[in-house]
């Protein structure tokens, strides 16, 4: 099992998933934009367990990297620093928070496989996009027995992808890999499975049918 997740960003996200890692026995480090002393009241109140740091120190000995920062604020983080890890891009183009962004506005493709042009070197998994920061805590299921809500993660990385799916389903959900990348788009605002809770057989389902229309077009 991954031991260290370094999430970065200390805001909603991140703070309901530095709950849940932490709930699922992993050591958390978490950073915001600025020094450990910044956050160090937040994460006292609302990540106890996890330890806050700057960013370079979170990622130093993390397994995992979750992104969880403000898409526009993306290229604000060194990806030197991220080059060989695992990083989950969590991160919406949300318009109200966001701002036009010209370079995913006129761009086709998933925001992720944009990201990972910045991210050269990282092996990027999208997942956590299409859950409520709200609903990360409330739809985490880690007892046996009970109805897991499915989250899907992209990656064209199959073992990162795989690592992935074993801190979402150790963090209580059922993953569903979408495969490629490209697929991440389906995990978007605005899409289907945005927000909406499937169980697994049903976001297969769903993903299967969007990946064969987009195919066909
Ligand atoms: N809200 C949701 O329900 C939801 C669901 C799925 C995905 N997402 C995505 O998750 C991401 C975070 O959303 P949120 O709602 O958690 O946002 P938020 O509450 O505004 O938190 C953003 C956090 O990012 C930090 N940050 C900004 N620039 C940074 C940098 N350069 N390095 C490290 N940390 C930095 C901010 O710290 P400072 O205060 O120090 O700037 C803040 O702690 C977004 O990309 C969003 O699209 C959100």
């Amino acid at each position: 099992m991954t031991q260290t997740i370094a999430i970065l960003g200390a805001g909603r996200v991140g703070s309901s998933l530095a709950r849940v890692a932490v709930a699922s026995g992993y050591k958390v480090n978490v950073a915001g934009s600025g020094s450990a002393d910044k956050i160090a009241l937040t994460a006292e109140i609302l990540m106890p367990g996890a330890t806050p740091m700057t960013v370079a120190q979170a990622v130093k000995d993390a397994e995992i990297v979750i992104l969880a920062v403000p898409l526009h604020k993306y290229t604000e983080i060194d990806p030197q620093l991220l080059a060989g890890r695992i990083v989950i891009d969590t991160m919406n183009h949300w318009r109200p928070t966001n701002g036009a962004m010209d370079e995913l506005d006129n761009d086709p493709r998933s925001t992720s496989e944009i990201i990972a042009e910045h991210f050269t070197g990282s092996r990027l998994v999208k997942t956590l996009n299409h859950i409520g920061y709200h609903e990360i805590e409330q739809d985490a299921v880690r007892e046996a027995g009970k109805p897991r809500r499915a989250l899907a993660y992209a990656s064209d990385d199959a073992k990162a992808g795989a690592t992935v799916a074993g801190m979402l389903e150790n963090f209580g959900f059922d993953p569903v890999s979408l495969g490629t990348l490209s697929h991440g788009r389906i995990l978007e605002p605005g899409q289907e499975a945005f927000g909406v809770w499937f169980s697994k057989p049903e976001l297969e389902k769903l993903a299967r049918e969007q990946i064969s229309t987009a195919a066909s077009h």
